[in-house]
């Protein structure tokens, strides 16, 4: 038996392995956490390793301390991951003030978790206390058109929204809350961690100016789904912008997205529509 036969850590892989697939991960683009259920914890338990020392965050979430979580390792490569999972990914506990994590499984040879746990970790916080627990992946790509996007239109929540509803019928029932915007900013910190989870206080989804996407969600196939949703508007999006040379003839109008949400039974986020 090997930790890579448990199926929550198959699972992980098989996610990574999607997204490098989708094109989403070139060198050592993106990342994936996971936030293990207890009895996941202890499938994995017996091939844990002395654990490494605390290494401090730069952010608190006290909410989530002294859990477990699949990361994916800084500097590593998308497509290498089920190649070598030990290398690749590890397993990382929380301390009990919830600011500090040490590695308890893989990320071997020196190997650190993505330079963004803290935006992870933030976006755990965040997302779990908002979905009452449900919430326990947070998965971030760098998808190319929805990047485009990021310099042809205003970087709100409105115009995004508005952009990736408009441009494929099923995307208000995918994510009704809409997407948020995060300005340009240096990747890797504390700082981006915060503005990050401060719009997934309220988002699913959380773009990335100039840079990429945050997705969240309860499993691996929602969070999947989300990120996938969401790049194929904005394929769609680009690609009409261009064949219009920016001159749309029509669009889904608002009162045809409230009868999408009306037919789903999905609450859309009315600010985004006009009255
Ligand atoms: P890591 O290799 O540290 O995960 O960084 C990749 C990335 O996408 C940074 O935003
Ligand atoms: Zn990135």
């Amino acid at each position: 038996m090997a930790i890579t036969q448990i199926k929550i850590v198959q699972d992980y892989i098989r996610m990574c392995t999607d997204g490098w697939e989708q094109g989403w991960h070139e060198r050592n683009g993106g990342n994936v956490t996971y936030r293990m259920r207890p009895e996941e914890v202890e499938q994995c338990r017996p091939f844990f390793s002395a654990p490494g020392e605390w290494n401090p965050m730069g952010v608190t979430g006290a909410n989530l301390a002294g859990e477990y979580f699949l990361t994916t390792g800084s500097g590593k490569y998308f497509r290498n991951i089920a190649l070598d999972p030990l290398h690749s990914i590890g397993i990382v506990e929380i301390n009990a003030a919830g600011d500090a994590w040490r590695i308890v499984w893989g990320l071997a040879g020196g190997a650190k978790p993505t330079s963004e746990f803290p935006s992870h970790y933030m976006n755990h916080c965040v997302r779990a206390a908002a979905t009452g627990g449900a919430y326990r992946v947070i998965y971030h790509a760098h998808p190319a058109n929805l990047i485009a996007m990021t310099y042809v239109l205003p970087l709100t929540a409105r115009d995004f929204t508005r952009a990736l509803w408009q441009s494929a019928t099923e995307c208000p029932v995918v994510f009704p809350g809409g997407v948020g915007v995060v300005p340009w900013m240096v990747p890797g910190g504390a700082e981006i961690a915060l503005a990050t989870s401060e719009l997934m206080k309220e988002f699913d989804a959380a773009v990335w100016a100039h840079h990429g996407l945050f997705c969240s969600g309860p499993d691996f196939d929602t969070t999947f789904g989300l990120m996938h949703t969401i790049e194929k508007s904005a394929q769609i999006w680009v690609l009409a912008q261009s064949a219009s040379g920016g001159k749309l003839r029509q669009t889904i109008r608002d009162d045809e997205l409230r009868a999408i949400a009306r037919e789903f039974g999905v609450t859309l986020n009315e600010k985004f529509l006009d009255p």
